[in-house]
């Protein structure tokens, strides 16, 4: 089993759910954030979780001398890379941020891997970095066309290391191409908490049932999908935090890049996934079909079989948990903030 594992971006949506799957399942880890799109508070929920405290570093990943002092002082012996920001719309306002987080930060961390000869590397991709798809569905061949400087900051990065795989054969490197995450840990302590409004679908919708905002907008209806509305591939976060521990598990016997996607396999459109959100919900969300999205996709889900065979993993958890999972967090989230309180 690989030693102690640095997890970036740890406090944040993905990598605390990974954090409890990797210490129920025996791992150390150290998480380091800076906590710009996270709290601290989630170390607590997190040591309710596992019944212990987890080691914690407030750190930048573009702070090279706090790197290597926490690499060094933690004795790390492997890296989950999930810090970095996230929205593809701020992305095109905002490019450089995006570039200097995400680029800029993935090459501090590389280097400061690199003085202590850390060789273990699981980056955080994104289906993103497909772009408008050639064939469905996406296998890891599929050509990479980001079209968001998001998306290009993902596949820059998916560069970069496969560059400095090939300079080093020592080293171990998967990128792991996310589809679209959602829901939360069973105990409702921890899960996505959006910046403000959020913008993607299956918090909207959550939102609209709690009564938060009056009604959905569906962004165009005349998609040639099967019921014309736009189609994704939701994975649950915990389907997603297991295939990091099995991507390691993977690594501890393959050197090299390698890039999976992880993914359920299924696409399911926004009209399907209202559905199944109100049956959980046991209520009805209203909805307006508005205009598409400028540069939105109309449809794309995985083909999961790489990781199936190489990582044996696949996802356990159907569209019910996902929406189940979200509702019983949101319920939680928003009922104890002030605002809920008071309806
Ligand atoms: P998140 O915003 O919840 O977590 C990211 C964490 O990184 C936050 O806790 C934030 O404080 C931290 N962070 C940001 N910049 C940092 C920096 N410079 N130094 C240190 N910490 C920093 O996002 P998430 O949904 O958990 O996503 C994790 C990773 O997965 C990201 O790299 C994201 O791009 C990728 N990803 C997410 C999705 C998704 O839909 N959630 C899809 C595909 C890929
Ligand atoms: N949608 C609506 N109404 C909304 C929000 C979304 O109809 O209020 C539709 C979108 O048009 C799309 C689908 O719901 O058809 C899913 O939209 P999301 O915003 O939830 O997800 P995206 O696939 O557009 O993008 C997300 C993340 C990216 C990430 C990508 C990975 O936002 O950061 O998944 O596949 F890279």
């Amino acid at each position: 089993m690989a030693g102690r594992i640095l997890i970036t971006g740890g406090t944040g949506y993905i990598g605390s759910h990974t954090a409890v799957v990797l210490t129920q399942s025996g791992h150390d880890i150290v998480l380091y954030d800076n906590l710009s799109s996270s709290s601290d508070v989630i170390l607590d929920a997190l040591k309710e979780i596992t019944g212990k405290p987890i080691p914690f570093v407030k750190g930048d990943v573009r702070d090279a001398d706090r790197l290597v002092h926490t690499l060094k002082s933690h004795k790390i012996d492997a890296v989950m890379h999930f810090a970095g920001l996230k929205a593809v719309g701020e992305s095109v306002e905002k490019p450089l941020e995006y570039f200097t987080n995400n680029i800029q930060g993935a090459i501090s961390l590389l280097n400061a891997l690199q003085t202590q000869s850390i060789n273990t590397f699981i980056f955080s991709s994104s289906a993103t970095v497909y772009g408008e798809p050639e064939y469905l569905p996406f296998d890891e061949e599929h050509p990479t066309n980001a079209l968001n400087p998001y998306g290009r900051s993902k596949k820059h990065v998916e560069e970069i290391l496969q560059d400095i795989a090939s300079s080093n054969p020592a080293l171990r490197i998967a990128c792991l191409r996310y589809f679209n995450p959602v829901g939360a840990h069973e105990s409702r302590l921890i899960g996505e908490i959006p910046k403000g409004n959020p913008n993607n679908l299956m918090p909207s919708i959550a939102q609209v049932a709690m009564g938060d905002r009056e009604e959905l907008c569906v962004f165009g209806d005349d998609y040639p999908t099967s019921d014309g509305t736009g189609v994704r591939d939701y994975i649950h976060v915990m389907d997603l935090a297991e295939g990091h521990a099995a991507s390691l598990t993977f690594l501890e016997s393959n050197t090299g890049w390698h890039a999976f996607n992880l993914g359920s396999g299924t696409g399911y459109s926004v009209m399907e996934l209202i559905h199944a959100f109100e049956k959980e919900a046991n209520c009805t969300i209203p909805y307006r079909i508005t205009e598409r999205l400028a540069g939105d996709i109309a449809e794309y889900y995985s083909n999961p079989d790489k990781a199936a065979k190489l990582l044996g993993w696949k996802t356990k958890r159907n569209l019910k948990k996902m929406c189940a999972s979200t509702w019983k967090k949101t319920k939680l989230t928003l009922y104890s903030s002030d605002t809920i309180s008071q309806k």
